[in-house]
């Protein structure tokens, strides 16, 4: 007889009926969310926790009411902002499966499904990328925490070549490990630094080039001025402009100093999967650690990234817990837990595995390659329209834009950082896409980020046109 609360059934097809809804609605609808943050929290907050709980079709219905308003559309066609994956539904799908299977995929014995389908979920992603096949991989929850695994196990290696065990010794009284990293560098490498106690500030901070990539003169510089152990911190994907760093030279040049190479590509290294863009991370497969996202360009539901590492026994030494009671896998077996710092955890190869599987690579290829022909296109539209400026090369999916013509940025560029604000408010407003702003080069701008697996070339025309159209209202003299 079953165990299954029938009572309960209900919630879960409500679930998968309020979730298809979304997805149908989403295209056609506004991309910005109509509430921001006060007014959600004034719809949430209804009081103190009440001592009678709520039925459980009552609270999904609930659940939907109150986030509706406060969702964008970041699974939608038109979203551009920040560097955001469209959840696609086949991972949306296995996804929802993983949590009602329940896993705990801390390890093999465990969840021995969950195990599984990561190990091979692994081997395709190490096959996609172009990287070496004995890489160890460690499935974590974004590129922030697979940029602090690989950085782990660059600090576990480094200081063991010079015998010290930082694993059982910490940091106190260690020969200190020179770390290069270019000015431009991701704020979350600085932060997963700060973490492992190499700092954000004693690192060496080496210069970028106009388009964000780190400077080839200044690099070789820092790596011949470097003291003791080096970890050298390169990027695939510079966050605003999508610039690479020069991997065929640089990486065997710190290979030649004796450094670890670690490499940031949270989207940029899936030009890899890409045959018409690998040659932009030429060279990348020869670093020793890597980091990149599966919720960005692989499309998988939040939360996902991978940490690669050459030297698996560093990765698993800077990661492994061991209990008496926790059952330990074979030397030749894979256990999940063993490369990333969680125990009990989501089981994320599932999701992986199910996309990875859908998409195929001429899938994930066809993806890569066509985001980045439309990131393009919109470049192409923008750049059309009078006192629109496309700022940067556009190598990959990003575009970065200025509002205004050169007199307006003479003045101090306060006119053009207003022009800027005022057409992202806009556009936002508007609600027909969703762009977002940063400071490049000491200016405002918009930033425009093609990435979501839906968007095609009708999305791309209409957001132009949205955005030239907020560009004339707000600019001076209409
Ligand atoms: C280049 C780069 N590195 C690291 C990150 C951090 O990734 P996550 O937000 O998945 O932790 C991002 C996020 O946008 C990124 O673009």
């Amino acid at each position: 007889m079953s165990r299954f609360d029938e009572s309960l059934a209900p919630a879960l097809q409500q679930a998968a009926e309020s979730a298809l809804r979304y997805r149908r609605e989403l295209h056609g609808g506004p991309q910005c969310a109509a509430e921001d943050y006060a007014a959600q929290l004034a719809r949430w907050d209804t009081g103190p926790l009440p001592a009678q709980g709520l039925a459980a079709q009552d609270v999904i219905r609930q659940l939907e009411a109150h986030a509706a308003p406060g969702l964008h559309a970041t699974a939608g066609g038109r979203f551009f902002g920040w560097v955001t994956g469209g959840s696609h539904p086949v991972g949306v799908a296995a996804d929802w499966l993983t949590s009602a299977w329940g896993q705990n995929g801390a390890n093999l014995l465990g969840a021995p499904a969950a195990a599984a389908s990561e190990a091979v979920a692994a081997r395709w992603l190490l096959q996609l990328l172009g990287l070496p096949g004995d890489c160890s991989v460690g499935f974590a929850s974004g590129a922030t925490m697979a940029n602090f695994i690989g950085l782990a196990a660059a600090r576990s290696a480094l200081l063991a070549r010079v015998g010290w065990d930082v694993e059982a010794d910490g940091l106190f009284g260690a020969p200190p490990v020179t770390v290069l990293i270019g000015e431009e560098g991701h704020a979350t490498v600085y932060a997963a630094l700060q973490f492992l106690g190499l700092g954000q500030r004693r690192v060496r901070r080496v210069r970028a080039r106009a388009d964000g990539g780190i400077d080839n003169g200044d690099f070789e510089r820092a790596l011949a001025e470097a003291d003791g152990p080096v970890l050298a911190i390169l990027q695939a994907g510079h966050l605003h402009t999508g610039a690479f760093d020069d991997f065929t030279r640089l990486i065997p040049r710190a290979h030649e100093r004796g450094a670890w190479v670690h490499v940031d590509g949270a989207f940029g290294l899936w030009a890899r999967a890409c045959p018409s863009k690998a040659a932009l991370a030429a060279g990348v497969e020869r670093a020793d650690s890597w980091a990149t996202d599966g919720h960005k360009w692989l499309q998988l539901p939040y939360d996902s990234g991978f940490a690669i590492v050459r030297d698996a026994e560093a990765h698993r030494r800077a990661m492994t817990a061991a209990a008496s009671y926790l059952p330990a896998a074979a030397a030749h077996e894979r256990d999940p837990t063993h490369y990333v710092p969680e125990l009990s955890r989501r089981a994320r190869g599932f999701a992986a595995w199910a996309l990875l599987r859908h998409l195929g690579t001429d899938g994930v290829a066809a993806m890569v390659e066509r985001h980045c022909a439309l990131a393009r296109q919109l470049a192409e539209l923008l750049a059309r329209e009078r006192g629109v400026t496309v700022l940067n090369d556009v190598v990959l999916n990003q575009v970065l834009v200025r509002f205004g013509d050169e007199a307006g940025a003479g003045r101090g560029g306060e006119e053009a950082d207003a022009l800027a604000a005022a057409v992202i408010e806009r556009v936002q407003r508007d609600g027909v896409c969703f762009a977002g702003g940063t400071r490049w080069q000491g200016r405002w701008v918009m930033r425009l980020s093609v990435i979501g697996f839906s968007t095609d070339a009708d999305d791309i025309r209409r957001s132009a046109e949205a955005i030239s159209s907020a560009w004339r209202a707000v600019r001076p003299g209409g």
